[in-house]
């Protein structure tokens, strides 16, 4: 019998973590910001929320029906610098340009799981990395329409 590479258990096990960081700041984030610029994208955040904590429910039992176990907050290191609440809450942008930064790993993590379940032949795993990608790519999108509204500088 095939054994499921470590790769997609750690790739699993680190999406998870992610998903969870991600609602954290999200949900932070969509409460904090302040002015007539921020309801839109305040609205997105609300939005994402569960859609971030669903994935998370995927990840984790697929996890499970691996034969293993999501992680407890034991296990939790935080990455998201970028996703930190804003000194100025009137700094919609920041929150943007973080957002991006955070859609954009999680696409890179899950590009790699779909590369790693194709070579360890594992259709189920790569069903799942294929669905949440899709997903991240679509946050993507709607937050590269924010970037356009608030230019740099
Ligand atoms: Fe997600
Ligand atoms: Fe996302």
């Amino acid at each position: 019998m095939r054994m499921t590479s470590d790769e997609i258990i750690d790739l699993l096990t680190e999406a998870y973590i992610d998903e969870l960081e991600t609602v954290m700041n999200y949900r932070t984030n969509a409460i904090v910001l302040d002015g007539i610029h921020a309801e839109e994208v305040k609205e997105s955040l609300e939005e994402d929320i569960p859609e971030e904590l669903d994935h998370a429910r995927i990840l984790g039992e697929r996890l499970k029906q691996l034969d293993e176990s999501p992680p407890g907050s034991e296990s939790f290191e935080a990455n998201q610098h970028s996703l930190q609440p804003p000194e100025d809450t009137t700094d919609v942008q920041s929150v943007i340009d973080g957002v991006l930064e955070a859609e954009e790993a999680a696409i890179e993590t899950y590009r790699s799981l779909v590369e790693a379940a194709d070579d360890a032949n594992d259709p189920v795993t790569e069903d799942v990395a294929v669905t949440i990608l899709a997903d991240e790519e679509a946050h993507r999108t709607e937050f590269r329409g924010f970037q356009k509204e608030f230019p740099m500088d």
